[in-house]
C-alpha cells in the first residue's frame, strides 16, 4: 500500500481543521465521509484541494469498506457505538487496517477500556489522536535541550495550559453527553502534555509512573446568573441545574522507575479565558535550563481600528477560538501546522503504512482518560489520590464523576 484511504467519521469543526491539515501531508487521500452535518462542504473542500475524491456514505459498515483507516471526528457521547459497528463491519469482511480516535478516547475508563478491547478485537492498528504531543514548537525545543538535559539531569517541572472563552456546540457544554467539563476536554491535552515533556529522551510515551494526583474543579464564569441565562439561550443548557466546571487547575506527580526520582507537571484549563482566543501555553523547567510556548505570540499580528472593524466581526480566520475582531489581534500563518494536526495525521498515515500502530496507540488513550477521571475523583473527594494504591485503581475502573452525571451542582456551587 502506497497511499493511505482515509474514511472520516464525523464533518465538523475538528474534521474541517484536520482536512486543513492534510494538504500538509504526503501519501494519504481522503475517500469517505459519513453523511452526516458538514458533510457535503467537506468533500467539496476535499475535492477543491486535491485531498480525494471522498464520497458520502450513510452508514459505518460502508465507510468501513471503502477506506484503509477510519478516523472518529464525532461527539464523545456517539463514540462508543461507532467503535462497536466498526468492529462488527471487519468482522463481516471490511477490509479496514486501523482506527483513528479523536481526544478523548472515552468519557470513562469503562468506556475507553471498551475501544481498546473492540479496535484489538477487529485486529486494527490504533491512533489515538492527541495533537499537542505533535507539536513542533514543543518538540523542537525539546531537541534543542537534550545536551543540556544529559548533562544536568531530567526535567523536573512542566506546565500545561490550554484555555479559551468556551466550546461551540452545545453538546460540549452537557457534561451528561461530552463527559464533563473542561477538565474531561482540555485537560487530557495538558496531562498529557506534561507527562511527554517530562519524559527522558529514548524512553517509551508511558514511561513515568503516575503516583499521585491533585486537582481542583470550579465554575467561575458561566455559574454567574448572566451568563448561565447566556448559555441557555445559545446552547440550551441549563448551568443552575446540571453545570460542568469552566476551570480546573492540579499536580501529577510521576516517579522514574529507574531513578526513583519525582517529577511534576501542573495542568490548568479553562473555558472563561476571554482574551484573544485560544491561547495554549507550555513551559518546564530543568537544572539549570528551561523552555516555553505561548500560542499567542505570534511573529504575525494584525491590527483592526473601531471605524474598520465591521467587516470582520465574529471571523474566526485569524486564531481558533478568536473572541474579537478589533484591536491589535494574534494571527497564524499555519495554525493546523502550529497545533500538531499536520504531524499526528503524517504520524498516522506513516504508521499505518509500516503496518504499525501510531506514536500514540488506543492503549495510551486509555491511559490519558484513567488520569482525566482520577482527577475528577482528586477534586471530588478534595484530597491527594495516591494512583499506586490497589483501591484507588480498582474504584477508578467504573468510577463516574458526579459533574458528567449532571450532579455538578452539588460541588460546584458549594
Ligand atoms: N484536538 C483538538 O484540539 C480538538 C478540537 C476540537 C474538537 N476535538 C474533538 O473532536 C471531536 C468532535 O468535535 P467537533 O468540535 O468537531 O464537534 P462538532 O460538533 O463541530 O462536529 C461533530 C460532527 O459529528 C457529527 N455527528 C453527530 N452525531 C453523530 C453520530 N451519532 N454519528 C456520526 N457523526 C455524528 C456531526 O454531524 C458533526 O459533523 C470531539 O471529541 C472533540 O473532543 C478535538
Amino acid at each position: 500500500m502506497k497511499t493511505l484511504k482515509l474514511g472520516y467519521v464525523g464533518s465538523g469543526f475538528i474534521a474541517k481543521f484536520l482536512a486543513i491539515a492534510m494538504k500538509q501531508v504526503r501519501h494519504c487521500e481522503l475517500s469517505a465521509i459519513y453523511e452526516r452535518s458538514g458533510a457535503a462542504e467537506l468533500a467539496k473542500y476535499a475535492k477543491e484541494n486535491r485531498l480525494g475524491e471522498p464520497k458520502l456514505y450513510d452508514s459505518i459498515t460502508e465507510i468501513c469498506n471503502h477506506c484503509d483507516a477510519i478516523v472518529i471526528f464525532s461527539p464523545n457521547y456517539t463514540r462508543l457505538a461507532i467503535m462497536e459497528e466498526i468492529a462488527d463491519a471487519v468482522k463481516a469482511g471490511a477490509p479496514l487496517k486501523g482506527v483513528i480516535c479523536e481526544k478523548p478516547l472515552g468519557r470513562t475508563v469503562e468506556e475507553a477500556e471498551k475501544m481498546v478491547e473492540l479496535a484489538r478485537g477487529a485486529d486494527l492498528l490504533t491512533c489515538y489522536f492527541e495533537n499537542q504531543l505533535h507539536m513542533n514548537a514543543i518538540n523542537n525545543a525539546l531537541a534543542q535541550l537534550r545536551p543540556q538535559q544529559k548533562v544536568m539531569g531530567d526535567f523536573t517541572l512542566a506546565r500545561s495550559t490550554e484555555e479559551h472563552a468556551g466550546p461551540h456546540s452545545a453538546w460540549f457544554w452537557d457534561p451528561t453527553r461530552q463527559g464533563g467539563g473542561v477538565l474531561s476536554d482540555m485537560g487530557c491535552h495538558s496531562i498529557a502534555v506534561c507527562r511527554h515533556i517530562l519524559t527522558p529522551e529514548g524512553k517509551p510515551n508511558t514511561f513515568l509512573k503516575p503516583v499521585a494526583m491533585q486537582c481542583d474543579t470550579s465554575l467561575l464564569k458561566w455559574g454567574q446568573p448572566k451568563y448561565r441565562d447566556q448559555l441557555k439561550e445559545k446552547f440550551g443548557v441549563d448551568y443552575s441545574k446540571t453545570p460542568a466546571e469552566d476551570f480546573v487547575t492540579g499536580i501529577i506527580t510521576f516517579k522514574n522507575p529507574e531513578t526513583g526520582q519525582l517529577v511534576k507537571g501542573q495542568f490548568t484549563n479553562s473555558w472563561m479565558y476571554d482574551k484573544q482566543g485560544l491561547r495554549l501555553w507550555m513551559d518546564a523547567i530543568g537544572p539549570g535550563y528551561a523552555m516555553e510556548v505561548n500560542s499567542l505570540i505570534s511573529p504575525a499580528e494584525i491590527f483592526v481600528g473601531d471605524e474598520a472593524a465591521e467587516g470582520v466581526a465574529d471571523a474566526e480566520t485569524a486564531l481558533e477560538k478568536s473572541t474579537a475582531s478589533r484591536g491589535l489581534l494574534a494571527l497564524h500563518n499555519n495554525e493546523a501546522d502550529f497545533y500538531g494536526y499536520t504531524t499526528e495525521t503524517q504520524d498516522a498515515v506513516d504508521s499505518f503504512l509500516r503496518g504499525e500502530d501510531a506514536f500514540l496507540d488506543f492503549e495510551y488513550g486509555l491511559e490519558t482518560t484513567r488520569l482525566v477521571q482520577a482527577a475528577y475523583m482528586a477534586a471530588e473527594k478534595g484530597q491527594t489520590i495516591d494512583l499506586t494504591d490497589a483501591s484507588v485503581q480498582k474504584e477508578l475502573k467504573t468510577y463516574r464523576s458526579l459533574i458528567s452525571q449532571g450532579k455538578g451542582a452539588d460541588i460546584l456551587f458549594s
